[in-house]
């Protein structure tokens, strides 16, 4: 069946966070709700642009692939632009073989009237200071909220501890976040194989 021959979710108003995207039925694990579509844009075309809502200017519809390139679900965007964060997500964004499309699937069956949620695990080039966490404040309330919708895996978050410890003058400084980004961009490519392994398993997809 078509993605949109018969939606599998509704808009409506959600206790996380102004519009949120519901289930309309039960959703089956797997299952591809939406595709999350949006003009693409370059990283910088999106770090220069103006916020969409300047008295919530940390407010994004962006969705980043891994080919580097931006969505912008504000520009040409349907419905899953209004998908909300949970750090205990039911579904998550899946690309294409090309990496150039992104499709929102169930994690696990989800009952009808449920509020579909991703991950938004927003990745930020500066140094993730409390202050940068806040403004991206997560309120989702799940048990292991890691209180902001930017990417803090436990394991970057102790492996940025240990470089920043032995970074001791400037120059070691700038090296560590050398590092971080190495280490970002290596996490995306491991996902991209991940998912290119999953399509070798089950070309359907
Ligand atoms: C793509 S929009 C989601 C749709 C949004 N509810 C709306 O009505 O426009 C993303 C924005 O929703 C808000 N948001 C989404 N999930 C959130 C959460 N778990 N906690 C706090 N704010 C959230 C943030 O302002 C975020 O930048
Ligand atoms: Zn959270």
């Amino acid at each position: 069946m078509a993605l949109n021959a018969h939606p599998w979710h509704e808009l409506k108003q959600s206790s996380l966070h102004g519009t949120g995207v519901f289930a309309a039925r039960h959703i089956p694990a797997g299952t591809y709700i939406m595709e999350y579509e949006g003009k693409r844009i370059s990283a910088q075309a999106a770090d220069e642009m103006e916020p969409s809502d300047p008295n919530d200017p940390y407010h994004t519809f962006f969705f980043s692939l891994t080919n580097g390139k931006i969505i912008d679900g504000g520009n040409g965007g349907n419905d899953s632009r209004f998908i909300n964060h949970s750090c205990e997500p039911n579904c998550e964004g899946h690309e294409n073989a090309q990496g150039t499309r992104v499709y929102i699937v169930a994690l696990r069956n989800i009952d009808e009237g449920e509020e579909l949620l991703y991950d938004y695990a927003l990745t930020i080039d500066d140094e993730i200071t409390a202050t940068l966490k806040s403004q991206y404040a997560c309120l989702c309330g799940a048990e292991s909220c890691r209180g902001t919708m930017l990417a803090l895996p436990d394991a970057e978050a102790s492996e940025d501890a240990d470089i920043e410890k032995v970074s001791s003058d400037e120059c070691e400084k700038k090296q560590a976040k050398r590092l971080r980004k190495l280490k970002k961009r290596m996490r995306k490519l491991e996902k991209k194989i991940d998912r290119l392994i999953d399509l070798l398993d089950d070309p359907k997809r």
